[in-house]
């Protein structure tokens, strides 16, 4: 209830707020970076402030939830779409200078906006320039810039190799910035970890304007990047990363099962198994709602199977057939392909679709949404399915993916990095709201579906606490409200996130950024004896 109070109240001082703050002072912040950057390096060539004809196509060309492309969504006071160094730390100094909130932003899929919106006064440093992409094969690495895109990363890998890979997310575009300093999930997650377990060096902008790679930065500070956030930091510029070995062939199958088709036993064996499979196995499976007669417009629940295994489709078929015969696959349901084509088959590009659809910043669906988190430690039992599937006809337009952990995510220590959520958990769940009408009433509305399954779910999902995954940016969790370095606000999501990995985020932080300048709704803030 509190959470849903803090959103209400927040959406009304957007409306009241939002025309004074875009259009509040700008030229001086502009005066201020041209007088603190190179002339060889001309920073007002890529400062765009609200009377520039581009500043609207700038801002919303990295929008990625459009609940925040609204007339009443705050506006930045100016977008710093950064080309060399000296812009971002000109941009460090004169947010200083003008106390003006400095938001960075990469690929701009945060599901809050947070990279791109405030509660108060801002601007943005843009970093999607800084997207060069480099492979060695021979040392299997890649240093990858931060504004470079997931599909990016995977297409230039495969150009020049077709037998390695990297685990990170299913969404080709999004940013490797946020998602990589987030901890960065995919479907080789079982295998291979997360994104941030195969991260080997970096490269940062700290509060200073000091370049810093890992020897200089110190093991702390890289350990608070590589899962804690990078905003709470410093600006990240890139990720040396460790590419790792996927076979040439690999198989996938997307199966859908009905409420009709002994749904309750199939949901209910998978998740005693999906954890258990063999690593080179990763099984998604997503829950919602459809109509089973489109005359009558009857629901039905739905679970669709989608699936990546790392080798070909008779050890698929034999495993699932000794595993998990309930499910009923069939060799029919199944196709080979390349690791990088089964990029374009977990998205839902069409069968034939060309590779290089990768580099494509263009997103294939831009919605309103809403995402939520949770994880699985136990199989919730038959019972408590028939009560979720009753209550998501109910609901209707809100989904549920469980992302299946086990395997490599089983064995790393919770404390190797920021991201806590490692052996015991089954799986992760995500609540997923999507829709397309504009407004405030149609927002409320969807988010309260998200709210209210995630209620009902309570008693099947981790307690005390109720752990959250980063990356998947929840604002219900709780607010460092004005951005102000609340350490006992802090501690109500952070611990969430991070469950004991938090005081060490803490540490680092007050120790890196004693006086909080890298901070939003859900940073680390520094430790209370600090505080001004
Ligand atoms: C369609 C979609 C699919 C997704 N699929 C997955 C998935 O499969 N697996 C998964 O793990 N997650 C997934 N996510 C979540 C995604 O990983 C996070 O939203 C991630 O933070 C996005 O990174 P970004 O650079 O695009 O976002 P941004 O919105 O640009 O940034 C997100 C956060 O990181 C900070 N940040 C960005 N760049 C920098 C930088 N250079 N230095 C310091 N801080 C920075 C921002 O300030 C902000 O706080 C998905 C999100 C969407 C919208
Ligand atoms: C904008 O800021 C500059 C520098 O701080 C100041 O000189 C100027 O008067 C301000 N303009 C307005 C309209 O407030
Ligand atoms: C908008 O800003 C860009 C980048 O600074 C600049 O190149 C362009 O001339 C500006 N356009 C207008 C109409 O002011
Ligand atoms: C500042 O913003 C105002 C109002 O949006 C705009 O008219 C003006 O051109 C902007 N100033 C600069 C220097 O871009
Ligand atoms: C975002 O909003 C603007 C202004 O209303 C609109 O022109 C644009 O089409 C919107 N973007 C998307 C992807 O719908
Ligand atoms: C591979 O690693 C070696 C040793 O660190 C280095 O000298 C070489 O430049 C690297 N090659 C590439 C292409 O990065
Ligand atoms: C990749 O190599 C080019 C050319 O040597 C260099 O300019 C660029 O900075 C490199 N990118 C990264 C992320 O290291
Ligand atoms: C449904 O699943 C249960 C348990 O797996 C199984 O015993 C039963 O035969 C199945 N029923 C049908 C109709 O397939
Ligand atoms: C289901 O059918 C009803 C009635 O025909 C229709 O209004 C609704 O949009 C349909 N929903 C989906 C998800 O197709
Ligand atoms: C599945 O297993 C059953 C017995 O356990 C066997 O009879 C059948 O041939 C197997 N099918 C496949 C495709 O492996
Ligand atoms: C959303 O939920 C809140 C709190 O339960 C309620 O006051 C509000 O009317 C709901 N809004 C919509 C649009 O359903």
């Amino acid at each position: 209830m509190e959470s849903s109070r803090f959103a209400i109240i927040s959406f009304s001082l957007t409306l009241l707020l939002s025309v004074s703050w875009a259009t509040a002072n700008n030229s001086s912040l502009l005066e201020c970076l041209e007088s603190h950057s190179e002339p060889s390096n001309p920073i007002s060539a890529v400062s765009y402030t609200p009377g520039n004809s581009s500043y609207s196509s700038v801002l919303q060309s990295y929008i990625r939830n459009l609940r925040f492309n609204e007339s009443t969504t705050r506006k930045p006071q100016l977008i710093l779409t950064a080309l060399h160094v000296s812009h971002i730390q000109a941009a460090i100094v004169c947010s200083k200078i003008h106390g003006l909130q400095m938001k960075i932003r990469s690929g701009g899929h945060d599901y809050e906006g947070v990279s791109y919106v405030s509660d108060v006064p801002f601007f943005i440093l843009d970093m999607f320039n800084f997207r060069s992409i480099n492979v060695s094969i021979e040392n299997e690495t890649a240093w990858v810039q931060v504004g470079a895109i997931l599909g990016e990363v995977y297409y230039r890998i495969a150009e020049k190799s077709n037998v390695h890979g990297f685990p990170a997310g299913v969404c080709p575009t999004v940013g490797v910035g946020g998602h990589f300093s987030g901890g960065g999930y995919g479907n080789m997650m079982r295998k291979y970890g997360l994104s941030v377990d195969n991260i080997i060096d970096a490269q940062i902008i700290d509060v200073n304007g000091r370049i810093l790679d890992r020897a200089s930065m110190g093991e702390d500070l890289f350990w608070a990047i590589t899962g804690g956030g990078g905003s709470s930091f410093g600006v990240v510029l890139a990720y040396q990363i460790k590419l790792v070995q996927v076979p040439s062939t690999v198989t996938v199958f997307r199966v859908p099962r009905t409420y009709e088709e002994n749904l309750t036993n199939i949901v209910y064996r998978y998740q005693q198994i999906a954890e258990n499979l063999p690593d080179e196995i990763f099984i998604r499976m997503t829950l919602d709602v459809v109509n089973s007669s489109v005359r009558t417009g009857a629901k039905t629940n739905r679970a669709t199977f989608l699936t990546l295994y790392l080798g070909d489709s008779v050890k698929l078929l034999s495993l699932m057939n000794e595993t998990f015969p309930e499910l009923g696959l069939m060799q029919s349901d199944c196709t080979e392909m390349s690791w990088v084509e089964s990029v374009l088959y977990w998205t839902n590009f069409p069968t034939g679709t060309p590779v290089n659809v990768l580099l494509s910043r263009v997103p294939q669906v831009l919605t309103h949404l809403k995402r939520k988190s949770d994880y699985l430690k136990n199989p919730i039992p038959k019972q408590g399915l028939e009560f979720i599937f009753k209550r998501m006809i109910e609901l209707e337009s809100v989904a549920l993916a469980f992302n299946p952990y086990g395997g490599r995510m089983a064995e790393i220590p919770p404390s190797e990095k920021p991201f806590p959520h490692r052996a015991g958990n089954l799986a992760k769940i995500q609540y997923a709201a999507n829709w397309n009408e504009n407004g405030v009433e149609a927002a409320e509305k969807y988010i309260n579906l998200t709210r209210k399954l995630y209620a009902y779910t309570t008693p099947f999902v981790s307690k005390s606490p109720r752990e959250a995954f980063l990356n998947y940016r929840d604002l219900d969790l709780g607010i460092n409200h004005n951005g102000r370095n609340s350490y006992l606000e802090g501690a109500v999501y952070g611990i969430k996130y991070f469950k004991n990995n938090f005081n060490r985020l803490v540490k680092i932080k007050t120790k890196a950024d004693p006086d909080n300048f890298f901070r939003n709704e859900q940073s680390i803030p520094v430790f209370p004896s600090r505080r001004r």
